[in-house]
Parts: C-alpha cells; structure tokens; sequence
C-alpha cells in the first residue's frame, strides 16, 4: 500500500478554536504586530515550534505515574542516565530544564571572552549564550546550505574548507566547535555521518573538542538512514549511537526528539569539563540527578527517546512534511528544497519579492499566514539573525526564512490541507502584503519580543 498513515490512533481530543479574520487582524494589532505576543487559543493551527508542542504517547502517560520524586537519586534518574548512556555512550550525563539552559552553563564554563565559537549553523539561543560569555560564534555551513532551492541531500554539512580557514585564523581562541542536527535555522536539514567524521579529524589535528546540539538527533538519524550510503540496514538508534560516537560532548533540548514538553541535557566524556559543570548545574538548575525537571518528566523523556528512534514514527513525521511541501511545489510556491526533518520553511525572500530585506520579507509572510487561516509561523531572517555591523548599520541575513514547525504527532492530514488553503490564498494575493519596520526592540533576541507597524 502507498497511504502512509499515523502510526497511532487518538485517546484524547484537545478542541481548536476557529477564529475570524476580523479577530485575528484584531489579535494581531494587539500583540504589536508580532505573533510570538498572540495568545495560543487565537492561533488555530500553531506552528510557531516543534519545542515541547508534541503529544505524548500512552506509554509515555503511564511511565509519568511512575516518577520518583526524590531530591537525589531517584529510580526515574536511574533510567534517565540509562537511557542516555544507552543512545550517546557517554561518560557524564547532566539533566538541564531545556536546551538553553545546558548552552547556557556550557558558555558559562568553557567559554571566555573573545572566545571563537564555529558551527554549522547556531540556533538563536546558542548563539545568544555565546555572545553573553563575549564569544564570536561562526557559521560554517557549505554554501549549497545558503541556496533553497539546490536539492542536496545534506544540507546541514560544515565546511570542511571555512572550518580548516576559521582554525588557521582563530585557533588559539576556539575552545570547542559545535555542530547542529539537524541544522534548525538552516532548513532542518540533515548532517551527514561523513561530514560528522570529516569534522572530527580536522579538530583533531588541532585537539579541539566537538560539541553536537543534538536537538534532533533522531530526525538527523533517520535522513542518514535514508540518504546515506551504507546505513539503509542500520536500526536508527545504531546511527544516532554512531553519530554521537565522533562528539566529545552535546547539548540538547528534550522538548524535540525527546518527545517531551521540557527538558534537556548536557553530556560530556571529560572529567574536567564534567566537574565544573555539575557545580554550575547545582548552582543554576538543580541537585546533579534531575537539574531542574521533575521526576516524573526524567520518566517520560526515557520513553520519548527510544519512540522517537522508531522507524516507522520517523517515516510517518518526514512523510507529512513530504506531503506539504510537495503540494506547494506543485502550486509553484517558493520553498526551501528538500523538505527539512521538523518543518516546511518558505522562502520569503521569494514569495514578498516585492519587499526589501530590511523590511522583513518574512513578517510581512508570518502575519499573512495569521491574517488570513489563524497559522502562526516563525520568522528566521533579518529580525532574528540580522546583525548590526560595525558601522550600526543593520544587515540582512543571507535567508529570509518562514518556518512552519511541526509539533510531533498532533495535526492531521486534514490540518495539512487546511494549510495548503491557507498558504495558497495568501500566495495568491501577495503583492497586497506591506513590510514592516522595528519600533520597539530589546538588545539580544529580538524577534521574541519586538514590536512592529506596517510600512503604509
Ligand atoms: N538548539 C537548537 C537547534 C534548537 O532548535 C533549540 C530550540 C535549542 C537549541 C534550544 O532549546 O528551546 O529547549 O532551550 N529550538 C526551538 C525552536 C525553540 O523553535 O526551534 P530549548
């Protein structure tokens, strides 16, 4: 049979509210022209993350009964490091609340100022923890990453000749390189086992340790499962142990392929990089055996984990980006090609063809998408990575990017064809969409919290 399915079936509802589009253009003028201030009962189909949005499964449901609550050394703990050492073989594991709060205490005692941080490409918060220990982080990512429209197949790749170039600069000053699977603000697009090794020996020859922000390591396992030569026959939990084998270290946010509303980790095979991390951890998040999560979510993350190294979840989540994006292709919408592990991203650069970088292609789309179907997005371009160079000028980013993330096992194929609507209405009517300028912002991560207008 060719109908992929959902490998589940549902047990419990959660009711949706169907909005207006004079309340949504209402709505949206209240949050100052930025979605990330609209309250999530007006979005009607959220796509804003793939973080902590997923539903969980029944085993998932039971195995939370079962958290052990105590302070230090809890069974649910037990199982946590278990189930880690289990995936990654690493020596040290620390629990963390989320993904930036392991960044957050890595910056913290690894990094100092002036530091040179290289990545494929930093996710915001990675970046921002960077920045706030007074570190330059890189991106690295082969130029075929930059072109949505070219079709490789590991588009996350570092570039091994940018990486051998930022050492030969900066070597001195890089404590640690890091690398994102898969690579979020690049597309969601995969890293390949042999640019995970290529990586590795170039380090290597300089004894730079190799940090992976594992976030979605297991979507990250699956791409490799299906493009990469030699892995067709491997389990994915053997790929995503393989990957791990070339790291010395990773973060990761538990809310994506752990399958869990919060919760993160931080592990390392280095005592010395263990010891002052766990002081750090006592300090900021929690004793050593639950840093900052409860029991019960060590006990749900364990069992998130290893579903989402299942084979047939992984071909059930990829196959529903497939059917997106294959629909606005053949509407002829500008897309970023091929499909990325957790969203369909847009190119907005494309679709608001009409609108300068500098006033923001992407919000321009974002709010469209709002206005018109109640979809909320995300914006990854010049609001969240334009920089300011040394001159105060702004600068555009090189993508101007729409996200539209997909929170593991929640829409169905009918909210798909919804969105397609959507998508193509506004499509449609382009040319009708202003730009937009900044009147209000913060100095670090801006997009969360700025306020727009509409450049009349
Ligand atoms: N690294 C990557 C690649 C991420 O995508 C995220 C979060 C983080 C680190 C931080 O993890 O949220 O648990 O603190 N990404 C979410 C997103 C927020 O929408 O892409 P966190």
């Amino acid at each position: 049979m060719k109908t992929i399915f959902e490998p589940f079936r549902i047990k419990m509802t959660e009711p949706i509210r169907i909005t207006t589009k004079g309340e949504r253009i209402k709505k949206l003028e209240e949050a100052h022209q930025n979605v990330f201030l609209i309250d999530a009962e007006f979005c009607t189909i959220d796509l804003l993350t793939d973080s902590g949005t997923g539903a969980m499964s029944s085993r998932q449901w039971a195995a939370l009964m079962m958290g052990d609550e105590s302070y230090a050394g809890s069974k649910s703990w037990k199982k946590f490091e278990a189930t880690i050492k289990d995936i990654t073989g690493a020596k040290h594991v620390f629990p963390t609340h989320q993904g930036r709060a392991a960044e957050s205490l890595l910056a913290l005692t690894q990094v100092k100022e002036g530091d040179v941080i290289p990545n494929n490409s930093h996710f915001d918060t990675t970046r921002a923890n960077m920045q706030f220990a007074g570190a330059l982080p890189l991106d690295l990512l082969t130029d075929e990453g930059l072109d949505p429209e070219n079709e490789a197949p590991f588009k996350g790749n570092m570039d091994i000749d940018k990486l051998k170039n930022c050492i030969a600069e900066y070597k001195e000053r890089i404590p640690f390189c890091m690398i994102t699977v898969t690579n979020n603000t690049g597309g969601g697009q995969p890293v390949s086992m042999a640019n995970i090794k290529a990586v590795k020996k170039v380090l290597d020859e300089h004894g730079i340790p190799l940090v992976m922000d594992a976030c979605r390591f297991a979507e990250n396992s699956y791409f490799i499962h299906e493009r990469e030569e030699g892995y067709q026959d491997k389990e994915l939990i053997d790929i995503a142990r393989e990957m791990f084998s070339y790291v010395d270290a990773a973060t990761m946010s538990l809310k994506k392929d752990g399958l869990a509303n919060i919760g993160g980790f931080f592990i390392c095979n280095d005592d010395e990089w263990a010891e002052p991390f766990k002081n750090a951890l006592i300090l900021r998040e929690g004793f050593p055996t639950y840093g900052g999560l409860a029991g019960r979510d060590l006990e749900v993350i364990s069992v998130g984990l290893m579903e989402a190294l299942e084979y047939d979840y992984q071909v059930y989540r990829h196959a529903t980006v497939e059917y997106l994006l294959k629909k606005l292709v053949e509407k002829g919408i500008p897309v970023m090609r091929p499909g990325g592990g957790h969203a369909v991203f847009l190119d907005a650069k494309r679709f608001m063809d009409h609108i300068d970088p500098l006033q923001y292609p992407g919000i321009a789309l974002v709010n469209a998408l709002y206005e018109e179907g109640g979809i909320r997005g995300v914006e990854l371009g010049s609001v969240m990575f334009g920089q300011i160079d040394d001159e105060g000028k702004e600068q555009a980013s090189p993508l101007e990017l729409v996200r539209l993330a997909f929170p593991r096992r929640v829409y169905t194929q009918s909210h798909f064809d919804y969105m397609i609507e959507v998508i193509e209405e506004v499509w449609n009517k382009r040319k009708t969409f202003p730009g937009y300028t900044i009147v209000k912002q913060p100095k670090l991560l801006r997009h969360f919290s700025c306020h727009f207008e509409k450049i009349k």
